[in-house]
C-alpha cells in the first residue's frame, strides 16, 4: 500500500503523463470520399465500410484460408467449406482414450491432439478403470483436413464435406453414424494412400485409418475412470462432468486464434474451396440471401460433386503437395 501523502503525487505525475500523450497525438484526415464510390479510390485508399459486390465469394475464400486450424473462426462459420491436404509430421504426440473395453486400436479410429480432449472417451467400468494410450508418429502422415466444426455431428451442414467424399450424397440421418464415416472415408482415401483426416469439434481430432501403419504406443496407461455423466452422448450438469468438459474447453482455447492447431502442416497449394465459383457453379444461386453461417455443401450438383473428387484426387496423387 502506498502511503496517503504519495496518492496525490502519483495521480499528478500520471496526469501530467497523459496530458503530454494527448498534445503529442494529431488525429488522422479522412481522405476526401471518392466520387464514384470505387472500393479503392484514384489516392489508393480504401473504402472499409463497402460490401463485397452481391454473389463474390473471393473474400470468403480468403477469410476461410486465413482461419485454417483456428478454433473460434471455425466454431462461428460451422458449415465447413474448405477440404486441405497437410501432413502429420513425425515426432507429433497424439492421444486416444478408449470407448470400447481396454483394447489399443489396431484398425482405424480416433486420436485426439491434446489428452484433455481423448480423456473424455476414457470409459470403463469403476472397477476395471478405463484405458488411456498416447502414441507418437514415426512416419509422415498424409491427411485431410475438414475445415469448419466438421465433428460435431449435426445434420444441419458441418458433415456435408464428408458426406460428399465418403458417400457421394449428403445423409444427415446418418449424422451419428461415426463407425460408417471412418470407413467409408478410409475407404476413399486408401486409393490415394492417405492416412487420416483432421476434424474439429470442442478441439482437434483425428479419424487414422491404421493404428499401426504410422504410428507406436508411448505409453498405455489403466486410469480411473472419469464417471462421466452424458444424456444422449451430451455431457450433463453434474459436476464432476462439467469440469472435464472445462478442461477440455481450456485446452481448446490455446488454438482459439492464429496460428491454431500447429501440429497439422497444410499444404496451402492443394486448397479446395467450395466457395470456388469456378470449381462450384452449383451452390452459387443456393447462398443468395443467406446469413454466411447458412451457407451449406449440400445442394451441390453431381457435375460439381464429381469435379471437387477430380480435383482433390489430382491434388493429392501429386507427390509435391506432401511434404
Ligand atoms: C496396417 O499397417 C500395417 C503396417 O504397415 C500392415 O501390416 C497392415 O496390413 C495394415 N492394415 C490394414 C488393415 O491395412
Ligand atoms: C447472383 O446470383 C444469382 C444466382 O446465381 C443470380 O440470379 C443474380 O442475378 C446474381 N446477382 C448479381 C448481382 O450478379
Amino acid at each position: 500500500m502506498p502511503s496517503t501523502a504519495t496518492i496525490p503525487k502519483a495521480v499528478f505525475w500520471i496526469f501530467l503523463v497523459i496530458g503530454q500523450v494527448l498534445t503529442a497525438q494529431v488525429p488522422l484526415t479522412l481522405p476526401p470520399a471518392s466520387a464514384s464510390g470505387d472500393r479503392c479510390d484514384l489516392s489508393g485508399q480504401w473504402n472499409l465500410d463497402e460490401q463485397p459486390a452481391t454473389n463474390v465469394t473471393g473474400n470468403l475464400v480468403f477469410e476461410t484460408a486465413n482461419s485454417l486450424l483456428q478454433h473460434w473462426a471455425n466454431t462461428r462459420y460451422r458449415n465447413g467449406h474448405t477440404i486441405v491436404p497437410g501432413t502429420i509430421p513425425v515426432g507429433t504426440i497424439l492421444y486416444h482414450g478408449a470407448i470400447m473395453g481396454p483394447h489399443i486400436p489396431t484398425a482405424l479410429d480416433w486420436v485426439a491432439t491434446e489428452p484433455d480432449h481423448s480423456m473424455l472417451f476414457c470409459m470403463g467400468e469403476v472397477k476395471s478403470g478405463c484405458l488411456h494410450v498416447t502414441f507418437v508418429v514415426t512416419r509422415p502422415m498424409k491427411v485431410l483436413y475438414f475445415d469448419g466444426s466438421s465433428a460435431a455431428l449435426f445434420s444441419e451442414g458441418s458433415m456435408d464435406t464428408q458426406d460428399l467424399l465418403a458417400w457421394s450424397e449428403m445423409k444427415p440421418e446418418w449424422a451419428l453414424n461415426e463407425y460408417q464415416r471412418i470407413e467409408d472415408l478410409c475407404k476413399w482415401g486408401q486409393k490415394y494412400g492417405l492416412n487420416g483426416f483432421v476434424r474439429m469439434q470442442m478441439n482437434f481430432e483425428m479419424m487414422i485409418c491404421n493404428f499401426t501403419s504410422h504410428m507406436e504406443v508411448v505409453s498405455s496407461l489403466n486410469l480411473e475412470t472419469l464417471h462421466l455423466k452424458l444424456d444422449n452422448g451430451q455431457p450433463t450438469e453434474d459436476l464432476n462432468t462439467m469440469h472435464s468438459t472445462f478442461e477440455l474447453m481450456n485446452s481448446a482455447s490455446w488454438r482459439e486464434a492464429y496460428p491454431g492447431e500447429t501440429q497439422v502442416i497444410l499444404d496451402y497449394s492443394g486448397l479446395v474451396s467450395f466457395y470456388d465459383t469456378a470449381l462450384v457453379p452449383s451452390l452459387a444461386p443456393r447462398r443468395v440471401g443467406l446469413e454466411r453461417w447458412d451457407h451449406r455443401v449440400a445442394g451441390i450438383s453431381s457435375e460439381d460433386m464429381e469435379r471437387v473428387k477430380d480435383r482433390l484426387a489430382q491434388l493429392i496423387d501429386t507427390p509435391a503437395v506432401w511434404m
